[in-house]
């Protein structure tokens, strides 16, 4: 079975308020991936009931992430866009490597600690095994390249390590290199956006502070007034990195700029050192709108026509299937699967 070397596969939660670190950190890097990779990007549905989701949300939702990656500039005629539930080769694949996964590894998830908080006892099984799923939905496609934000850095690591365990563990049984260890990508100045109003805090979907966050539905006001209100330190912008440590919101602020412009923090410090952020933040402003505004409106024109993007969806899924099913195939056979 050949083997790719520049397959790209990614994912994102239709878990509602898509934002801009979703946006910064994984989605506007997909766009740039498909001049050089084969692009597998999916809509991870089965991912978002690990925790609970409202039915009618979760499908508006699922079209919601499909139309943020197309207008955001994915091709969904080159590149491949579907979404999970659809390809029953991730399901399979998680059972098996549920198997090959050891409980010990879960153990060590801060996401599922954080997520579960202190009821424990009380989290769904599915996300407990979250990070088994996400492993299968990488291997199904043998794929060599996963972007992601920061977050996902332990998530990729326990895939790879899953690759590794199945390869050697059905060594003698054909399974010797038959996963590839994706590589995380990790892209550019904003890999870890963080919360507007509390800089130590990552910006999620979940917080219940609506302006601790700029979604991809926000109106130019909305991001316009967010900004304006993005918690601050007094001092002014300083002119070096080094002036900008111990200092989480203006250290966000200057990523996110960076990320939009992109340009280098230290260029937007050359060009911004000194200025005090009742300056600052209006640029930054003003940078966000011209950004954002023509991925919003796309998105919004695109989910007036639900039909359209339930056909793109549809069609990735044909052509997901058609790589997927074949590596689970290989992986029955080299189980001992009859
Ligand atoms: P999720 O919303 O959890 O499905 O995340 C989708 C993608 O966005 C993943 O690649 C995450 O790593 C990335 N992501 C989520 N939140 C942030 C954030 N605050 N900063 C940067 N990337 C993020
Ligand atoms: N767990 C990822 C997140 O919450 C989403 C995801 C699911 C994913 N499967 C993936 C990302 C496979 C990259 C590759 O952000």
């Amino acid at each position: 079975m050949e083997q790719p070397t520049n397959r790209v596969f990614s994912g994102v939660q239709p878990t509602g308020n898509l934002h801009l670190g979703n946006y910064l950190g994984a989605i506007r890097h997909f766009v740039g991936l498909q001049e050089t990779h084969e692009c597998i990007y999916c809509v991870v549905d089965m991912h978002a009931i690990t925790v609970w989701q409202d039915p009618a949300e979760l499908a508006r939702n699922t079209r919601e992430v499909a139309a943020a990656y197309i207008a955001a500039g994915v091709n969904p005629d080159t590149q491949i866009i579907f979404n999970q539930s659809k390809v029953s080769a991730h399901a399979e694949l998680t059972w098996v490597l549920n198997c090959v996964a050891r409980i010990g590894w879960l153990n060590r998830m801060t996401q599922f600690k954080e997520k579960a908080g202190k009821n424990r006892e009380n989290a769904s099984v599915g996300l407990y095994s979250y990070p088994i799923l996400m492993a299968a939905d990488i291997l199904a496609y043998r794929a060599t390249h996963v972007p992601v934000g920061d977050d996902q850095k332990q998530h990729l690591e326990l895939a790879r390590d899953v690759a590794q365990k199945f390869n050697n563990d059905f060594g003698d049984n054909g399974g010797a290199d038959f996963f590839p260890l994706p590589e995380p990508l990790i892209m550019g100045p904003a890999t870890r956006v963080m919360s507007l109003r509390d800089g130590t805090k990552k910006m999620s979907k979940s917080d219940p502070s609506a302006m601790s966050r700029i979604t991809l539905t926000d109106t130019p006001d909305d991001i316009a007034k967010k900004i304006r209100k993005a918690k601050t330190d007094p001092e002014p912008l300083p002119s070096e990195l080094e002036g900008l440590k111990d200092r989480p919101e203006a250290d966000n602020l200057v990523g996110i700029y960076a990320s939009l412009a992109g340009i280098s923090k230290e260029d937007v410090l050359k060009e911004h050192g000194g200025a005090a952020f009742s300056a600052f933040k209006p640029a930054l402003a003003e940078l966000a709108n011209e950004k954002l505004s023509p991925i919003t409106t796309e998105m919004a024109r695109l989910m007036d026509d639900p039909a359209h993007i339930d056909a793109v969806l549809k069609n990735g899924a044909e052509r997901a299937s058609a790589i997927a099913t074949p590596v689970l195939a290989e992986v029955k056979k080299i189980v001992g699967f009859i």
